[in-house]
C-alpha cells in the first residue's frame, strides 16, 4: 500500500510534467529536493542511494538543469525463470522511449540532455529532465537534483542569481521536503544549503541535514554534536554519510564496496559508534522513504482539493469544445486533458481508499 501511495504520485507527476510547465505548477507534488554547494556531495549521495554511477561528473557547474528522479522498487529477477526477460535494474527518461540498462548511457543521456536545452556552454534552464530508475536494491523515493550553489567567475554574471532562484523555486513550496547537504570539513555556519533551507523553512520543520566528508575532517575533531542535533536545530534532524572520494572513483572502486567502508566507519569510529545506527547511506534512504510518506500522507487532503478544482476547471474546458473537439489532430491536446481528468479522477478515488487506512494506522 504504501509503496502503491508513491507510484501514483509518480505517475501523476509525469502526466503533468507532460503537460507543459503552465499546468504543472498548479499540482505541487511531494518530493525530496536536494540542495547544496558545489562539490557538498550532492551527486555521490544521490548516486549512494540508487547504489549505481549515473551522474554527469566533473569541475564547473555539472548539474544545469533539475533532475526529477523517481525510484521504482522492483521485484528481483526470478532465476528460476531465465526465459521472462525482466531487468535486474534498468532506467527511463520521460522524454526518451527506451529502456537504459547500460548507467553509463544514462549519464550520457543526460550529459545530452543538457547540452540540448541549457545549451553547450555554462547555462542553466528550469526546465526538468525525468528519470526513473528501476531497481530491486531501491526504496520507492522521489528526488530532485538541483544545480549547487556557487560562487563563480567566468560564467554569467547572473549565473549565481539564476541558481539561487531555480533552488528556491523548489524549495519554497510547502510541499517539498529540503534535503539540505552539508560538508563536515566546512564550517557549518558558513552551509549555503542551511542558509537557504532556513529562509523557507525558518523552524526547521521539512529540512533533513546530511553531513558528507566525515572522513575528511581534522584528525581530534568530530561531528557528533552536529548529529546529535546540538548544533543546529532540525525538527527531522542531520544524518552522517562517507561517500566515495575522488580517488575512490579514479580506482572505481564499487558501490557495494563503498558502502561496507562507511559501515565500518561508523562502526569503527570511537565517536560514532554509539550512533553508527542511525546514519550512513543505507539509514538516509530508509529515513527520506519514511518522511517522503508521512509528507504525502499529511498533504492528501489538500492534494484531493486541488485535483477537484483542476478537474472541475477541465471538465468546464471540454465542454466548452463539445464533441467535435475530439475529431482532429489539431484537438491533441483535447484528448490529453480528457485522459489526464479520468486519470486524476481515479487518483482521487484511490486516495480516499488510502485515507480510511491512515485514519486508523499509528
Ligand atoms: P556535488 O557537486 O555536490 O554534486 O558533489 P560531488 O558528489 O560531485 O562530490 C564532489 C567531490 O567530493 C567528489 O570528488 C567526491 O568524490 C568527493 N566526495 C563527496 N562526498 C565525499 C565523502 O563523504 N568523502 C570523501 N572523502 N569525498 C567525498
Ligand atoms: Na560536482
Ligand atoms: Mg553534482
Amino acid at each position: 500500500m504504501d509503496s502503491d501511495l508513491i507510484q501514483l504520485v509518480n505517475k501523476l507527476q509525469d502526466t503533468f510534467a507532460n503537460l507543459g510547465t503552465s499546468t504543472r505548477g498548479e499540482l505541487d507534488m511531494p518530493q525530496i529536493v536536494v540542495v547544496g554547494s558545489q562539490s557538498a556531495g550532492k551527486s555521490s549521495v544521490l548516486e549512494t542511494i540508487v547504489g549505481r554511477d549515473f551522474l554527469p561528473r566533473g569541475s564547473g557547474i555539472v548539474t544545469r538543469r533539475p533532475l526529477i528522479l523517481q525510484l521504482v522498487h522492483i521485484a528481483p529477477p526470478d532465476p528460476d525463470n531465465p526465459s521472462v526477460s525482466n531487468y535486474a535494474e534498468y532506467g527511463q527518461f520521460l522524454h526518451l522511449d527506451k529502456r537504459f540498462t547500460d548507467f553509463a548511457e544514462i549519464r550520457r543521456e543526460i550529459e545530452a540532455e543538457t547540452f540540448r536545452v541549457a545549451g553547450q556552454n555554462k547555462g542553466i534552464s528550469k526546465l526538468p529532465i525525468s528519470l526513473r530508475i528501476y531497481s530491486s536494491k531501491v526504496l520507492d523515493l522521489t528526488l530532485v537534483d538541483l544545480p549547487g550553489l556557487t560562487k563563480v567567475r567566468d560564467q554569467p554574471s547572473d549565473i549565481e542569481r539564476q541558481i539561487r532562484n531555480l533552488v528556491l523555486d523548489y524549495i519554497s513550496k510547502p510541499n517539498s521536503v529540503i534535503l539540505a547537504v552539508s560538508a563536515a570539513n566546512v564550517d557549518l555556519a558558513n552551509s549555503d544549503a542551511l542558509k537557504l533551507a532556513r529562509s523557507v523553512d525558518p523552524q526547521g520543520r521539512r529540512t533533513i541535514g546530511v553531513l558528507t566528508k566525515l572522513d575528511l575532517m581534522d584528525a581530534g575533531t568530530n561531528a557528533l554534536d552536529i548529529l546529535n542535533g546540538r548544533v543546529y536545530p532540525l525538527k527531522l534532524g542531520f544524518i552522517g554519510v562517507v561517500n566515495r572520494s575522488q580517488q575512490d572513483i579514479n580506482a572505481e572502486r564499487s558501490m557495494d564496496d563503498a558502502r561496507d567502508h562507511e559501515k565500518e566507519f561508523f562502526q569503527n569510529h570511537p565517536a560514532y559508534r554509539s550512533i553508527a545506527h542511525r546514519n550512513g547511506t543505507l539509514y538516509l534512504a530508509k529515513t527520506l522513504n519514511h518522511v517522503l510518506l508521512n509528507h504525502i500522507r499529511e498533504k492528501l487532503p489538500d492534494m484531493k482539493a486541488r485535483l477537484n478544482t483542476l478537474m472541475g476547471q477541465t471538465q468546464h474546458e471540454l465542454d466548452s469544445f463539445g464533441d467535435a473537439a475530439f475529431l482532429g489532430d489539431q484537438h491533441q491536446g483535447t484528448l490529453v486533458l480528457k485522459l489526464m481528468t479520468s486519470f486524476a479522477r481515479d487518483f482521487v478515488s484511490s486516495i480516499e481508499g488510502t485515507s480510511s487506512d491512515i485514519s486508523t494506522k499509528e
